[in-house]
């Protein structure tokens, strides 16, 4: 099926300019989340299911490859997802007000280095609109976790980012199943620097009470919230987050986003975040140093340039303990996650 997709639909799919590829099959997604019956049949060839489902943050995954932020901004295919054989699936960025995003072109392909840049800038429908998308799901039709990657709104300052982040918190807190907080992309100005210790602190604190309030007022768990980081960040800031993120019980780590940094062949690339093969050793990078730094006590969702079940296995062997992936599906097609969990689940340790 991905000799196919590579072969004859990849090629077809990338004479069209990026942004409309991406349209095109947001489009198909969605007709397919529509239509009642056709998800469960193709969920039940597609989605493995490992032996031991994995329970991680109270949560249960049937496989450990995840859809990574970015594809579906808007929680437009949610139930697409488990059809495709993702195990779970991250919804967003979300923002507190509906935004357009960065002006077009804005997301560029590398074909010869199975790369990506990016510089959408969280264009997104707004964290009340999503809101009710997520409501009008029913439960039985959630097939595996959905996360919400939340971020700053552009026309918030600062100063203002916890009100802002708290805002979309409160308005989707019923429908995650887990939370990021997305502190990481390179395209929203001044963004990254609510990775800066007083500030993620505060951050952290912030919508760590807000969860707490509300699990008391309901009666239920918290919600498990995680950070997104970016793989930009020297060894002593990774040390800082990490103990912030400890104080804080924050779940987990996401590593990495996108890279601002260019490798010699991609120098003259456009700006934005460059993602996939790139980028790969860099989060591998990352991952290995939390995981070491952590004695494997932090559960960390390892994403960046997986497109199979090697580049997979590698994140899980360096301490993740989850993988995510976005690259890997423009380049290898619908079924690279099924793909990538089956080739985990039959793996010899
Ligand atoms: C992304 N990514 C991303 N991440 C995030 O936290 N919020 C977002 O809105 C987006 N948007 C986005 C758009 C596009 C077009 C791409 C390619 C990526 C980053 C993504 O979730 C992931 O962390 C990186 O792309 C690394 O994984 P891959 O793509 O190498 O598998």
């Amino acid at each position: 099926m991905s000799f196919l997709y590579e072969k004859a639909i990849r090629p077809i799919l990338f004479t069209q300019d990026p942004e409309k590829a991406h349209h095109i099959a947001i489009d198909l997604l969605k007709t397919l989340s529509r239509i009642p019956i056709l998800p469960r049949i193709l969920e039940s060839c597609n989605l493995i299911q490992n032996d031991q489902p994995l329970k991680l943050f109270g949560l249960t995954f049937p496989n450990p490859v995840g859809l990574a932020a970015g594809m579906d901004k808007n929680a437009q295919f949610t139930q697409a997802m488990a059809a495709l054989g993702f195990g779970f699936t991250e919804i967003g960025t979300v923002t507190h007000q509906a935004q357009p995003g960065n002006s077009k072109p804005r997301l560029f392909r590398y074909p010869k280095y199975n790369a990506l840049i990016n510089r959408m800038g969280f264009n997104n429908h707004g964290a009340e609109i999503i809101r009710n998308r997520l409501q009008a799901i029913p439960r039985k039709n959630r097939r595996v976790p959905i996360g919400i990657n939340i971020g700053k709104s552009k026309v918030v300052s600062l100063k203002d980012a916890f009100e802002d982040y708290l805002g979309s918190f409160r308005l989707l807190a019923d429908q995650a199943d887990y939370f990021t907080i997305n502190v990481s992309s390179p395209n929203t100005p001044s963004l990254r620097e609510l990775q800066e210790k007083e500030r993620l602190e505060e951050l952290l604190q912030r919508i760590q009470s807000a969860n707490q309030e509300r699990a008391q007022k309901l009666g239920c768990k918290m919600i498990p919230i995680l950070l997104k980081i970016a793989p930009d960040l020297s060894y002593q800031q990774i040390d800082e987050i990490v103990e912030i993120v400890i104080e804080e019980k924050v779940s987990g780590l996401i590593a990495t986003n996108t890279t601002i940094e260019r490798p010699k062949s991609l120098k003259d690339a456009e700006t934005g975040g460059l993602s996939g093969t790139p980028l790969h050793q860099k989060s591998l990078e990352v991952v290995k140093y939390i995981s070491h730094r952590t004695n494997q006590k932090l559960p960390i969702i390892g994403t960046g340039g997986i497109d199979d079940p090697t580049t997979a296995a590698r994140f899980l062997d360096e301490g993740a303990s989850l993988v995510q992936l976005y690259s890997g599906l423009v380049y290898r097609g619908p079924f690279v996650a099924k793909i990538i969990a089956k080739g985990l689940k039959n793996r010899v340790i």
